[in-house]
């Protein structure tokens, strides 16, 4: 159990790392919470600093969400757990790195709103499901270039498809977490969601000129 906790911080520690502060900082001396929507995630990154800062930023929020969960699966390969508690840790862990993405220790409690994180835990947790989901964001993406609908959208779509069995029998807590973390992004992104209510949310479009 002190290993499990243990291992819960350091997930924490690890999703708290801000990336869209820190790499907006390192190259370009700007903080990107002082500009566009002021999130310190990957979308905002994309819309203040370009394309390629945004990727950058995206590919390691997500990796945050991923490497969290492999802890579980080191524990595992370490004969430490048995299979099925593997399973359930890479949701805790997942879960403890997403938390950190929110509220980072190393920047005041203020990180982003947990969706690249997300994808990187889910895509360690269920491949099938996060593929579908990020054809789903997509969708909606080109569809209306409202990023923040996209994700909102696709994490609802992942508890749904398992509870709809679509790809087969589902652990339940794998569902009770889907529909835990869509609840948190809802409340992260609860000032986009009122934007797009009165049609004032900011259009994100991939042919921006920006690099
Ligand atoms: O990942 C966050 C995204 O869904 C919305 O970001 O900057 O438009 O509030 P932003």
């Amino acid at each position: 159990i002190v290993l499990i906790i243990a291992c819960t911080i350091a997930a924490y520690l690890l999703g708290s790392i801000p990336t869209a502060i820190w790499y907006g900082e390192a190259y370009f001396g700007i903080d990107v919470r002082k500009h566009g929507s002021g999130n310190a995630g990957a979308t905002n990154t994309f819309r203040v600093l370009g394309k390629r800062a945004g990727t950058v930023v995206l590919l390691i929020d997500a990796i945050k969400g991923w490497v969290a969960t492999s802890i579980a699966l080191m524990m595992y390969y370490g004969h430490l757990i048995g299979w099925e508690e593997c399973q359930n840790l890479k949701l805790l862990f997942g879960f403890a790195a997403v938390l950190g993405h929110i509220f980072p220790v190393f920047s005041n409690f203020k990180g982003g709103k947990g969706v690249a994180t997300l994808l990187g835990m889910v895509m360690s947790v269920h491949p099938e499901a996060a593929l579908v989901c990020m054809v789903i964001f997509f969708l909606v993406f080109i569809s209306f270039n409202y990023v923040s609908l996209g994700a909102i959208i696709a994490s609802l779509s992942f508890p749904i498809l398992l509870l709809l069995k679509a790809f087969g029998p589902e652990n339940t807590l794998v569902i009770v977490f889907g529909f835990l973390l869509f609840g948190m992004i809802v409340i992260t992104h609860r000032k986009n969601i009122v934007r797009l209510i009165k049609g004032q949310e900011s259009k994100i479009s991939l042919r921006s000129k920006k690099a």
